[in-house]
Order: C-alpha cells, then sequence, then structure tokens
C-alpha cells in the first residue's frame, strides 16, 4: 500500500488486501487469506474468476491474433456481433473497451442522428438524464450523469443537457420535447444506490420519445449481461430502446463495451464519425462472444432469478435480527441494501468489517450496501457469504455498544 501511495494517482481509495488469486467465486491475498466475493469486481467477473471455458477461448485467441486495427475486421468482431444482434432487438454494434465509451458513442450518435435528419437549425440537441444516474467519467459522461460530484470542476462542461428526478413520470414529460435529441436512462440505477426504474416510467419515456423523435438510450453497463435475470434488463420490462449499451461483464473482466442499436439509426456512424483503436479487439471480442454464449442460457438466467430468492431471503432474515435495513430493493442479482437511520452514512465501514470477516461487499453510496455476486455463485458459497456477513454485522454493533458503554461510564 506504501507503493500505491506513492506511485499511483490518489483517485482510488483501495481497501489493504491486495487480492493475488482468484476462482468462481474465492478470492485470495498475499496472505492466502481467503474472501468470499459479493461484488465480481464491481458487477463484471459474472462467470466467476478464472472460469475454465474462458481461459480456453483466451488462451486459443492469444495464439491467433491479437490486434489488427479497424483498418480490418476480424473472425471474432465478426461472431460476437452476429451473436449480439441475434439475440437482442439491435441489428448493428458498435464495439468501445469501456461503459463510458459506449455511453460517449451513444450520446454522440443521439446529437449526429439529430443533426442529419433535422439540421443544426432545429436546435435538436438537448439530452435528458435523470437525478443520481450515472454513465461513466469521460466529460460529456459525467455531464450527462446526474451526481454533480463528478463534474465539478472539469467546467465549462458540454451544453443542453436537463437532468430530472428519476422515476418521475410527469417531470420527464415536462422535458421531452422537439427540442430533445436523446434520452438516457439506467433501468435501474446502480451506482446512485440499486433504485429500479418502474415499468411505466420506461413506458412513458418509451413513448415521449417515439412522439417526439428523441433517441431512448439505455445504459445497460450495470444491468446487462444476464445480471437482473434476463440477458438485459429492457426485456424484463418488455420496453425496447433505440440504443443499448454495455461493457463490464461484457467480458468478465476483459475489457469491452458496446452499443447495440438499430441499421437505422446505426448508419449515422458513418465512415470517418467515430471511432476507437481498441474497438472490437480479437482478443476481447473472443472472450466476449463466449460469455454471451455462457450467460444467454436458461440455466444461468434461472439460477439468477433463484439466487436473487435468495440474496432477498438471507437479508430479511438478517435485518429480522439486526434491524439494520430501511429496504431491501433491486433487481436478480444487482442487489441493494439501504441502512437504517443509526446506520446511515456507514457503508464504507460495514464493507471494511466484512473484509475483515472474509466477505467482499460493495456500497452504493454512503447508505446503501450492493451485492452484485457472479451470476453462478454456488449456493453454499451463498449462504457462507452470509453468515460471515452477519458475523461481521454483529461485530460493529457489539463494538458500537462497548464504546457507548464507554462512553456512559465517563
Ligand atoms: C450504469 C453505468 N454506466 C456507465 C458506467 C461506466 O463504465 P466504465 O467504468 O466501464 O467506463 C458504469 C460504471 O460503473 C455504470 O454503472
Amino acid at each position: 500500500m506504501a507503493t500505491f501511495n506513492s506511485v499511483t494517482a490518489p483517485d482510488y481509495a483501495p481497501a489493504q488486501m491486495i487480492p493475488v488469486r482468484a476462482r468462481g467465486s474465492r478470492v485470495w491475498d498475499e496472505q492466502g487469506r481467503e474472501y468470499i466475493d459479493l461484488t465480481s469486481g464491481i458487477a463484471v467477473t459474472a462467470l466467476g474468476h478464472a472460469h475454465p471455458q474462458l481461459i480456453a477461448t483466451l488462451t486459443r485467441q492469444a495464439e491467433q491474433l491479437w490486434h489488427a486495427s479497424n483498418v480490418y475486421t476480424n473472425l471474432p468482431v465478426l461472431k460476437l456481433a452476429t451473436r449480439l444482434t441475434e439475440a437482442t432487438f439491435a441489428d448493428s454494434v458498435f464495439f468501445a473497451n469501456s461503459g463510458a465509451e459506449a455511453n460517449e458513442a451513444a450520446l454522440k450518435l443521439a446529437r449526429r442522428v439529430a443533426y442529419d435528419r433535422f439540421g443544426l437549425d432545429s436546435k435538436k440537441t438537448r439530452i435528458v438524464s435523470f437525478g443520481r444516474s450515472f454513465h461513466g467519467h469521460t466529460l460529456f459522461t459525467v455531464s450527462v450523469g446526474g451526481q454533480p460530484k463528478y463534474s465539478e470542476g472539469f467546467g465549462p462542461l458540454p451544453p443542453d443537457i436537463s437532468h430530472v428526478p428519476f422515476n418521475d413520470i410527469d417531470a420527464a414529460l415536462r422535458e421531452i420535447d422537439a427540442q430533445t435529441c436523446a434520452v438516457i436512462v439506467e433501468p435501474v440505477q446502480g451506482e446512485g444506490g440499486i433504485i429500479p426504474a418502474t415499468r411505466e416510467f420506461l413506458e412513458h419515456l418509451r413513448s415521449a420519445c417515439s412522439k417526439h423523435e428523441a433517441l431512448l438510450i439505455f445504459d445497460e453497463v450495470q444491468t446487462g449481461i444476464g445480471r437482473t435475470g434476463t440477458l438485459f434488463a429492457y426485456m424484463g420490462h418488455d420496453v425496447t430502446p433505440d440504443v443499448l449499451t454495455t461493457a463490464k461483464a461484457l467480458g468478465n473482466g476483459f475489457p469491452i463495451g458496446a452499443l447495440l442499436t438499430t441499421s437505422e439509426i446505426g448508419k449515422h456512424l458513418s465512415a470517418g464519425t467515430h471511432g476507437s483503436t481498441y474497438g472490437g479487439n480479437p482478443l476481447a471480442a473472443a472472450v466476449a462472444d463466449r460469455v454471451v454464449e455462457l450467460v444467454n442460457t436458461p440455466h444461468i438466467l434461472e439460477g439468477v432469478r433463484d439466487r436473487s430468492n435468495s440474496v432477498f431471503a438471507s437479508l430479511r432474515s438478517i435485518n429480522s435480527r439486526t434491524g439494520m435495513f430501511r429496504e431491501l430493493r433491486g433487481m436478480g442479482l444487482l442487489i441493494g441494501a439501504e441502512l437504517s437511520d443509526s446506520y446511515r452514512g456507514r457503508s464504507r465501514e460495514i464493507m471494511s468489517t466484512a473484509l475483515d470477516e472474509g466477505v467482499m461487499l460493495l456500497n452504493a453510496g454512503p447508505d446503501v450496501l450492493r451485492f452484485a455476486p457472479a451470476l453462478n455463485i454456488p449456493y453454499e458459497c451463498l449462504d457462507e457469504a452470509f453468515i460471515r456477513f452477519e458475523a461481521a454485522l454483529n461485530k460493529l454493533n457489539r463494538d458500537k455498544a462497548t464504546s457507548s458503554a464507554t462512553v456512559a461510564a465517563q
């Protein structure tokens, strides 16, 4: 950690333990201590660590072709794009390296489509987004995201972006009009606190976008690739976007992002309008193709719904003994536990105590614990993780009781 502090930019505050090896849903640190992973590297390693079939695919591709640039296409990217279009509403894919880049492409595409269709004089440039949303760390995506802390100090920001409260149908309908070129929404807000969009809200966004010829963009960077129990969350809601972005679990840890759309819209990304050296790199595409093939099966997707019930049941049962949560919410294996009043603001402290007890957890803001285990986490691993988690909560409660008793005695 001393090396971390001296040679890396201080924009992260990592835990003290350094993971060195992992398999499935178990991780080991430098001292050989074992942890159960309920984070999947922030909803990334959806098929667990060191998945044997992904290792085989990556190794095979590494022996064939690593990189050739987009001056040429390559066989893995053709296979992956075909698989994604066959599995979704989309018939055109643009590849990037991350969620932010996929969203950057989506937002640029929305402005470009309006420009090509209606001309600059139409002033159809407004992007409507939602409070607490998160879409990445590039300048455009922090400006569109609904958390001002990420754009503070980086101005001037790209103009004509508005934010309305999430799940507020009336406010959204007031904002979406002829000048709107796109509405961007997470089907479940992830970083904002694990807040599912209501189906009604998404349906209203869909009809307002159709009425005003604006693109409806679903940011499925966190919810996609099986996390909510369907390949993409839009499938569970039965509301189809015009553009969908995905990343994170798409490569199970190998960096890749993608924008999915229709050919009618995709054609506006004509040659030379946008690009990326690494986008659709053969190594990333080969791995992602295998990931989508493995995830998009009843075995995995039904398993997500089953495991989701099991996680909710464990959290309810822990709450009946500790009273630490005011609300449990989420979809599939993207689950948030909002802390009750006496624990508000303490999610990082709980994560750290849980780590001491051998369980890796995430938060989603100071007041919400986030559970995003691998989609195929073994049930016995989940049970063990929640025993360790409850032990961590009890430890915190004991420490709190001891310190209150000490204060009372003084
Ligand atoms: C919904 C959503 N969109 C975009 C991003 C940004 O993705 P990346 O960190 O890969 O750029 C994230 C990351 O947490 C996310 O949760």
